[in-house]
């Protein structure tokens, strides 16, 4: 694999500097549900652990900082992203990072060697999501367990007061994904992904962040964020009319009495079998 499928940080928003921070977002929002869904799935402290789809370094940190004795290999694609994570990283635990710049389909680590394999919002976005799970099982020790964390459309959230419009944005995004060779709706296969890859003692939960617990912010810069539709209307799969539909249900979502989101990600787990 060449291309990072249906992500590209260049295209995504308005600009990198804002997808960064859209990504930073995203990263925190739900950390504390998934660390305790990770350790609940068997990670420790002292393991080693590779992190697929890395991206810029920031649910790196949150690895660094949960396991304080563990040294972690990132693989992640895009050279941009390689070195956005380099930097953020360089005080932050960094010296405990080995970064690689290749697929994750083809990742060149070697076989049976690694206790633990975390792939966060990277399978929605591949094209190949089973070969990229056998490559996982093939780097892992036997034993070893690989998490997916993604998402699905039809539970990706809920949003209240609800509007029409969003249901329409959560659509037309999968629609893009589907076009650029992704799938917004992967939650649902992820249990079969990892059981056609040969993994076993499968397991899925699902996650969740909500506005009560941490305030609507955050939710404004994701998912509410108007300007993830702008790809969408150079693409032809939304018109200006339905983009500035989303602003104003945005607007008055904001200004509503007491507005709620609550997202859902689901979290896959499968062990390499011992033989
Ligand atoms: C949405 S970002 C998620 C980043 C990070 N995991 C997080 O949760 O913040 C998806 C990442 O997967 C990377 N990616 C896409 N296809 C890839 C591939 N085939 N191999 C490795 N990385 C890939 C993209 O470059 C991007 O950094």
């Amino acid at each position: 694999m060449t291309s990072t499928g249906s992500y590209d940080i260049q295209k995504h928003n308005v600009t990198p500097e804002a997808e960064l921070q859209r990504l930073k977002t995203q990263a925190t929002i739900i950390w504390k549900k998934e660390a305790r869904t990770l350790k609940w799935f068997g990670l420790k402290d002292g393991m080693s652990v590779v992190e697929v789809g890395s991206g810029p370094g920031f649910t790196t940190e949150q690895l660094c900082t949960l396991l304080p004795n563990s040294e972690i290999t990132t693989v992640e694609l895009d050279p941009f992203m390689v070195q956005q994570a380099q930097a953020y990283l360089k005080d932050k635990g960094g010296d405990r990072v080995n970064f690689m710049q290749a697929s994750i389909t083809e990742t060149e680590l070697p076989d049976n060697s690694f206790d633990f394999v975390f792939a966060r919002l990277i399978f929605q976005h591949i094209p190949e999501p089973v070969a990229a799970a056998k490559e996982m099982r093939r780097i892992l020790k036997p034993g070893g367990k690989l998490v997916i964390v993604d998402t699905d459309a039809d539970m990706y959230g809920i949003f209240d007061p609800p509007s029409p419009s969003f249901a329409i944005g959560i659509d037309k995004f999968s629609q893009a994904s589907a076009a650029l060779g992704g799938n917004f709706r992967i939650g649902r296969y992820l249990w079969r992904i990892l059981q056609e890859a040969g993994f076993e003692n499968l397991d899925l939960e699902a996650v969740m962040a909500h506005s009560d617990e941490l305030g609507i912010e955050p939710f404004t810069i994701h998912p509410l964020n108007v300007d993830l539709f702008l790809r969408l209307v150079k693409m032809g799969l939304m018109t200006e009319e339905e983009l500035n539909y989303f602003r104003q249900s945005k607007e008055e979502f904001l200004n509503s009495p007491s507005p709620f989101v609550l997202l859902t990600w689901l979290m896959a787990c499968g062990a390499k079998p011992a033989d």
